[in-house]
């Protein structure tokens, strides 16, 4: 069993962006320098503003990365899940953490110091690149999320974010995609950048399209080309 999970573990890690460039030496020296931390449900691993000095890499659960403005509301930036690497900006520019990261499920990551994330890039230039290529990715994501908030509704934006939850927490079964997305209506609301009320209102009527069936942190996604179609 503990085998199992040690293998399921490391399938994991070598997709994470530092290590699916390496050989499988390099990426087993790496593994080994690196410290795996348990972050309890509802616990928080770092909160924005902290002064940075390590990055992570999700293994196993969710983890919400979002900030808060100073009113106390709060917006989630991502939800991330096994091999999403975070906590990388603080190395590459340097100043404090852009994100308050909080365990949304129980969640083991392993831990990189920033030094050594500098030797390996050093070492492997292949690294860095994966890392730009991650970084470029991102930054496209921020731009549609952003061009979204300006351009679309909030059931645009809900169907939206279902639809990429699914892509990444989804398990296809008999009557439809499986998102266990493990998030509060609350915690979506903040995802797409709008009230809790607006929120309930756009899923109740996917509902009662029967384009979604909704359960407790989770849905069930019955017609897929009509959600996507609401979410383009
Ligand atoms: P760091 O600033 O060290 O700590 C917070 C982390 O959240 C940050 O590094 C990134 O890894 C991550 N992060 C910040 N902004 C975004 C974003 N817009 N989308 C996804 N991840 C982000």
């Amino acid at each position: 069993m503990a085998n199992t999970k040690e293998a399921s573990d490391e399938a994991v890690v070598r997709t994470a962006p530092l290590f699916s460039a390496l050989d499988d030496e390099s990426a087993a020296t790496l593994r080994a320098s690196m410290t795996m931390v348990k972050v309890p449900k509802g616990n928080t691993l770092f909160k924005e503003g902290d002064a940075g000095d390590r990055l992570f890499v999700v293994v196993e659960g969710k983890l919400k990365l979002g900030t808060s403005s100073m009113d106390g509301r709060e917006n989630l930036l991502s939800i991330l899940g096994p091999g999403d690497m975070f906590g990388e900006l603080s190395l590459f520019d340097p100043g404090p953490r852009t994100a308050t990261a909080t365990a949304v499920t129980d969640a083991r990551v392993l831990a990189l110091a920033h030094d050594q994330v500098i030797g390996l890039v050093t070492q492997h230039p292949q690294v860095s690149l994966e890392l730009l290529a991650r970084l470029a990715q991102r930054l496209r994501r921020t731009n549609e999320v952003l061009a979204d908030l300006v351009f679309s509704d909030v059931p645009g934006r809900v169907a939206k974010a279902l639809m990429d939850l699914g892509s990444r927490f989804g398990v296809q079964k008999d009557d439809g995609l499986h998102v266990n997305h493990d998030l509060t209506q609350e915690e979506l609301a903040q995802l797409v950048g709008a009230s809790r009320e607006t929120v309930n209102k756009a899923l109740a009527d996917f509902a009662a399209r029967s384009w979604v069936r909704l359960e407790p942190r989770a849905v069930v996604v019955l017609d897929y080309e009509r959600l996507s179609k609401r979410g383009k």
